[in-house]
């Protein structure tokens, strides 16, 4: 489903020298799978995801997604490709002043549907993430549980085959953590979505992952299975952070 073939990317840093942020970056993730990118912070494993959707674009190798070249899409081709994209946010990424329903809408709005079928879709989309009784209600009625559904509420709203989450519960208590993990792996569950999702907890890999990248210092250390709940890690850093788990 997602195919990352050598990617590399690096940013100028304020001396005006370079920083190799993705080194030379190879990784294939299946169809359906619930795949986790996990390191310490600055590894990398933000701007790998965002090379996904290419909000980063690689300035070497290719990204292949359900099939399709990304970096070789036209600027509106793009923007088609990125609706079979969703993404989900650390801080949510609401927008304040609009009711959870029109959150929910807004990627609709912007890719032309007719009022009805967003109307529906929303529905749908807020029932998945039990939200339904909230509809009216705006971002900042809510816990940060419900903000975060809404998150993931918006991100499924096109019918995505992929959804990506860079840190989805990085803001949130621990109980609330595993009810937004339950989220993300039943919408997996029901509709095949492929999922990534970024942390630096061991605990979100072994609590729903098939599988996980290990990344140090923009590059892959380790590619580990999760096998009911656990992890067999062969690296030191690997171990490091099942430790600290
Ligand atoms: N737009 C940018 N401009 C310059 N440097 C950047 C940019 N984005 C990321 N970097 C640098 O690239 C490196 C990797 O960043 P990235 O955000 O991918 O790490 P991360 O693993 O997600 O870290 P964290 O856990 O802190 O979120 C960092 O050193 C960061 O400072
Ligand atoms: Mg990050």
């Amino acid at each position: 489903m997602i195919h990352l073939q050598a990617v590399h990317k690096r940013f100028q840093r304020p001396d005006g020298g370079w920083f190799t942020a993705v080194e030379d970056t190879s990784l294939s993730i299946g169809a359906g799978e619930i795949f986790g990118l996990i390191g310490f912070s600055g590894a990398g494993k933000s701007t790998l995801l965002r090379l996904i959707n290419l909000l980063e674009r690689p300035d070497a190798g290719a990204v292949i997604v359900d099939g399709r070249d990304l970096t070789s899409l036209s600027a509106r081709e793009l923007r088609r490709a990125r609706q079979n994209i969703g993404m989900v946010f650390q801080q949510f990424n609401l927008l304040t002043n609009r009711t959870v329903a029109d959150n929910v809408a807004f990627p609709l709005e912007v890719a032309g549907w007719s009022r009805a079928d967003i109307a529906a879709r929303v529905d749908e989309c807020l029932d998945v993430v039990s939200l339904g009784d909230r509809a009216r209600h705006y971002p900042a009625q809510l816990s940060g549980g419900q903000k975060q559904r809404v998150g993931i509420a918006r991100a499924l709203a096109s019918r995505p085959r992929v959804i990506l989450a860079d840190e989805p519960t990085s803001a949130l208590d621990p109980r609330t953590t595993q009810s937004i993990l339950e989220c993300l792996k039943n919408i997996n569950e029901r509709f095949g979505v492929t999922v990534v999702v970024v942390t630096h907890e061991m605990g979100v890999i072994r609590s729903i992952c098939h599988r996980a990248a290990l990344l140090d210092h923009g590059r892959i250390a380790e590619v580990m299975d999760v096998v009911d709940g656990s992890v067999d890690a062969r690296t030191d850093l690997a171990l490091s952070l099942l430790e600290a788990a």
